[in-house]
This record gives structure tokens, C-alpha cells and sequence, in this order.
């Protein structure tokens, strides 16, 4: 019998999240941390060998319905904590689609798997932009919405929003991710910036700042200008506390890194999750961040986005 794997990277956000969900700029990086998993056809819907309902697990749901094919077994490893802010779900729905393509016969070109992740994502989630699956699927470095940064990859349309979607290439910097050991899922927080955002002008700027503040930041990544990356994505955080998405424990890891780094922010939904330290100590940042009972994550990010293999 013919197994298909499939696997897609994590990702953390230089600047943007949040603000990208309404159209504005936004840049991430996928990172060396992968979501694996293994399909096998029928003969009931079963995750790592026990029988599950699918209705339970909304990404799979939604990818295995446009297929039609018997059900699948699936085997899943993550190397990616869920609901930390590293695009876990997003990579499971990339390798997912990957997968279930190449099962089926189907076009596995980047494109059609970033359009069909990001629609079981926001299916799963009910909103959100396709930053997070675009990365898992791409790979290495993206843009959104960023004219004249790099390759254009695709345009994805949702509701009155669009993504210009770019491979970018980001020059030898070294990050470090502090966990805050909290899980914090997507959609209540992306729900809460918009009813924020529905209801006071003020949040409405604050969220055009964070698209200018993204936009000076990929002026400086050209340049490979860290001082000044490092205090928009200081700033950047700011902004994400005014809209309520920050929490004590990313405060306090963001400010136990700052004399160490170049600037330090949440990356993700926030709400707990992970920050990221731009800095060129990385053992004291993770130190910093240790001391403070969070922990650091090292990463690389040369990183090949999903991908596919029959066994
Ligand atoms: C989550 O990684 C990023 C958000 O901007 C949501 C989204 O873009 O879908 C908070």
C-alpha cells in the first residue's frame, strides 16, 4: 500500500501580524521546525492509529471534502508547539493539502496548495490572512503587499481583502524565539482586534501605523540596517499592546531580551505564544529568556517550504 509524506515549516513574523488580516504589509520567515504528516487510504478516518472524527479536526475536514476519495489514516508528528504563534495549523493544512493531492493525482504546483491551506485555515478559523500558509508552503522568506520586495509567488482574494505575495530574501540574521509556554489559538485573538478595530477609530490607526512600520522595516532589511529593523519591531510591539493582543508574560520576555538585542516583539497571534529577540547575542538572549521561565528556541531559516514523498 502506497503512503504519501508530506511536510511544512513553522514560521515567526518580522512585522505585520494582525494588521495583514485588513490588506496591510506584512513579512515572516519560516523556520527549521516542521509538521509532518504521513496519509494511508482507508479504510475509516483515523489519526496516529485511533479511530477520530473529523469533525473534530476542521483543517482535515475541509481538505478532505474537496477530495473525493476514501477516508484516509492519518499519522501526524509536529515539531511545532500548537497555538504558540508559529504557524503550527497553518503547516498542518499545507502538508495536508500536499499530501492528499498527491494521493489523488492532482496538481501539487505552490500556488494551489497556498489557495486550498489558507481556505481550510480560514475555514478552521472563520478569518485571518493567508500569511501563515503561504510561509509554510514558500518556505524561506515571504512579503505581503510589499511592491517591488522580491519574486511575486501569487495573489490570493478573500471577501473585500488581497494579498500580493512575494519570496523574499532575507539577509544572514540571527533570531531567537522565546516561548512563553502559553497556548493561545488564532481566532479569538484576530476576532478581538476586529471588534476593537469596529468600534474605535483610534485601533484603526494604530493597525495603519503597524503597515507603515512594516513597510520602513523591509527598507531596512534591504539594507541590512539591524539598528533600525531592530526599533520598528519595538515599536511594532507597542502597537500590537495597544490592541490588546500582548500579555504580562510576552512583556516581561520582551523586556528581559531588549539590552541584549536589537529589538524584540510577540510574533503571531500573541496572547502568549512566542516573542522574537533580533539580536547578534543569542546566548544571552536565551539566557534572559530562561531566567524569566520562558523558553528560547534557536532557529535556522534557510528553510524549503512543503513538500512531498511516496513511501
Ligand atoms: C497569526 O500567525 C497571524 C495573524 O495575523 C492572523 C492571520 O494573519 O491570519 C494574527
Amino acid at each position: 500500500m502506497t503512503d504519501v509524506v508530506a511536510s511544512a515549516p513553522g514560521k515567526f513574523v518580522i512585522l505585520g501580524e494582525h494588521a495583514v488580516v485588513y490588506g496591510k504589509p506584512a513579512i515572516t520567515v519560516a523556520i527549521d521546525r516542521r509538521f509532518t504528516v504521513k496519509i494511508r487510504k482507508g479504510p475509516e478516518f483515523m489519526i496516529n492509529n485511533e479511530p477520530a472524527d473529523i469533525n473534530q479536526n476542521p483543517h482535515l475536514k475541509y481538505i478532505s471534502s474537496l477530495h473525493d476519495s476514501v477516508p484516509v489514516s492519518v499519522f501526524m508528528d509536529s515539531r511545532i508547539p500548537p497555538g504558540s504563534g508559529l504557524g503550527s495549523s497553518a503547516a498542518l493544512s499545507a502538508a495536508f493539502s500536499m499530501a492528499m493531492r498527491t494521493m489523488n493525482g492532482l496538481k501539487t504546483d505552490p500556488e494551489s496548495i497556498a489557495r486550498e491551506s489558507f481556505d481550510a485555515e480560514y475555514y478552521a478559523q472563520g478569518r485571518g490572512s493567508p500569511m501563515d500558509t503561504s510561509t509554510a508552503v514558500h518556505g524561506h522568506g515571504i512579503a505581503l503587499n510589499i511592491p517591488n520586495c522580491g519574486e511575486k509567488l501569487w495573489t490570493i482574494d478573500k471577501n473585500s481583502n488581497s494579498w500580493d505575495i512575494y519570496g523574499i530574501d532575507i539577509p544572514q540574521m540571527t533570531f531567537v524565539i522565546g516561548y512563553t509556554g502559553i497556548r493561545a489559538p488564532t481566532g479569538p485573538l484576530v476576532e478581538k482586534v476586529r471588534k476593537y478595530k469596529d468600534s474605535n477609530k483610534f485601533a484603526a490607526d494604530v493597525i495603519d501605523e503597524i503597515g507603515d512600520v512594516t513597510l520602513e522595516g523591509m527598507e531596512a532589511i534591504k539594507r541590512n540596517d539591524l539598528v533600525r529593523l531592530g526599533e520598528l519591531m519595538t515599536h511594532d510591539h507597542k502597537l500590537l499592546s495597544i490592541l490588546g493582543v500582548s500579555c504580562d508574560e510576552l512583556n516581561k520576555l520582551v523586556d528581559v531580551t531588549l539590552p541584549y538585542s536589537y529589538g524584540a516583539k510577540l510574533t503571531g497571534s500573541g496572547g502568549g505564544g512566542c516573542m522574537i529577540s533580533l539580536t547578534d547575542r543569542p546566548d544571552e538572549v536565551s539566557k534572559a529568556i530562561l531566567s524569566r521561565g520562558g523558553v528560547p528556541i534557536i532557529i535556522s531559516t534557510k528553510v524549503e517550504g512543503v513538500r512531498a514523498s511516496m513511501t
